[in-house]
């Protein structure tokens, strides 16, 4: 299987399945002298960890991060520091019950990558799905704390705006909230509503879909390039390979759809250091595929989660029509855990172009 690696001059490759002894990634290009420790990047695994509250899976993972390799310390470098080399990363899966997944070796669920991989492949490891299950994501969300470090100042952060119907009340958006709940949710009382239906929906052995909203602020006017480098076909691209995801867009995104040209204008004023004020962010950060020096903005819609109690109609591997239920633990919304994915991704992707503008034009 090819194409496990994504970015140019900080370029990632994951690796690893749901089941295997470990999974893990390969930072290729990240430049020398940026300080790396295991805490940096265990901070933002354990965001994305399974098993925090009851709205998500209760697979009890650590998510221990090693750091094998492109690292070094000794008395002038100030505590450990990035060597340029290939940063190795690996996380051991500890909580593996591959027997929960005996029931499904010769049935395809629906939803899941498994009638795909067996016509490409001609076998699969069913065993949580292999390559395709979301535990590659850990991988992601670790070369994520690898791209924050040479993004420096840029803040980048995730919210779920939506939970199937019921979307947040924007009036009351406040980031701060967002470390209150368990659904990363930046409005305290739609939070509650959630709760409540996550419950209901569990209950009835059913799962719900999800929107994400993650944002960069900080990115300086630059980044990204004509015309197939386009930043905001990167980001598209990056958001969209993270599992479950079936619809990325941009500032206004389909929104824009609905607008006139003069609502859609993000017109400019000159501000006091002769930079251009926008006094909108339709364009969600990005004109002519390079950033603007306004925040980046994108959202994810995620499917509801395949594996659910109530059965549903498939076939066997050999053709039978048969019902399936997945019975072992699994994430009632899986947006909910998307959430530090889509950073990682998009940090991932900000550090990638960063790099190259530097290289091509010398600036930052
Ligand atoms: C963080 C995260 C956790 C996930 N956990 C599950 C899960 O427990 N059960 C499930 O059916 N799908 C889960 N998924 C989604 C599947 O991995 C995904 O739907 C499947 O591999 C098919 O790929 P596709 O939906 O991208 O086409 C998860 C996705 C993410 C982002």
């Amino acid at each position: 299987m090819s194409h496990n690696t994504f970015g140019h001059l900080f370029r990632v490759t994951t690796w690893g399945e749901s089941h295997g002894p470990a999974l893990g990634c390969v930072v290729d290009g990240c430049p020398p002298g940026l300080p790396l420790t295991v805490a940096d990047i265990q901070y933002w695994l354990n965001r994305r960890a399974p098993g925090t509250s009851r709205f998500v899976t209760q697979r009890r993972e650590p998510d221990e991060v090693k750091i094998l390799s492109g690292v070094f310390e000794d008395d002038r470098t100030e505590g450990q520091v990035t060597t340029g080399t290939p940063i190795s990363l690996m996380i051991e899966n500890v909580d593996q019950r591959g027997k929960d997944y005996d029931d499904i070796r010769d049935l395809y669920r629906p939803g899941h990558a498994d009638y795909v991989y067996d016509a490409k492949y001609g076998l699969r490891d069913y065993r949580g799905g292999g390559r395709s299950s979301a535990r590659e994501t850990a991988a992601r969300v670790a070369a994520g704390a690898v791209a924050r470090r040479v993004l420096g100042e840029v803040q980048i952060r995730a919210a779920v705006v939506q939970i199937g119907k019921i979307g947040i009340d924007r009036t009351r958006w406040d980031w701060a909230e967002t470390e209150n709940n368990p659904f990363w949710c930046p409005d305290a009382e739609t939070a509650k509503r959630w709760e409540e239906l996550l419950d209901a929906t569990r209950k009835d052995g059913n799962s719900i879909g999800a929107i994400v909203e993650v944002e960069a602020t900080g990115v300086p006017a630059g980044w990204g390039a004509p015309v197939y480098g386009k930043l905001d076909a990167e980001i598209a691209g990056a958001l969209m390979s993270i599992n479950a995801v079936k619809g990325v867009e941009i500032g206004a995104g389909f929104g824009a759809a609905e607008l006139t040209g003069v609502e859609n204008a993000d017109e400019m004023r000159a501000g006091n250091d002769g930079k251009p004020v926008f006094l909108s962010n339709a364009a969600g950060g990005v004109l002519g595929g390079i950033s603007t020096g306004q925040p980046i903005v994108a959202r994810l819609a995620i499917k509801p989660t395949s594996s659910i109690l109530t059965a549903r109609q498939t076939i066997t591997r050999d053709g039978q029509n048969a019902d399936v239920s997945t019975k072992g633990r699994h994430d009632p919304c899986v947006g909910i855990r998307a959430a530090p994915v889509a950073e990682a991704m998009l940090a991932c992707v900000l550090a990638d172009a960063m790099l190259r503008h530097r290289g091509q034009t010398g600036r930052s």
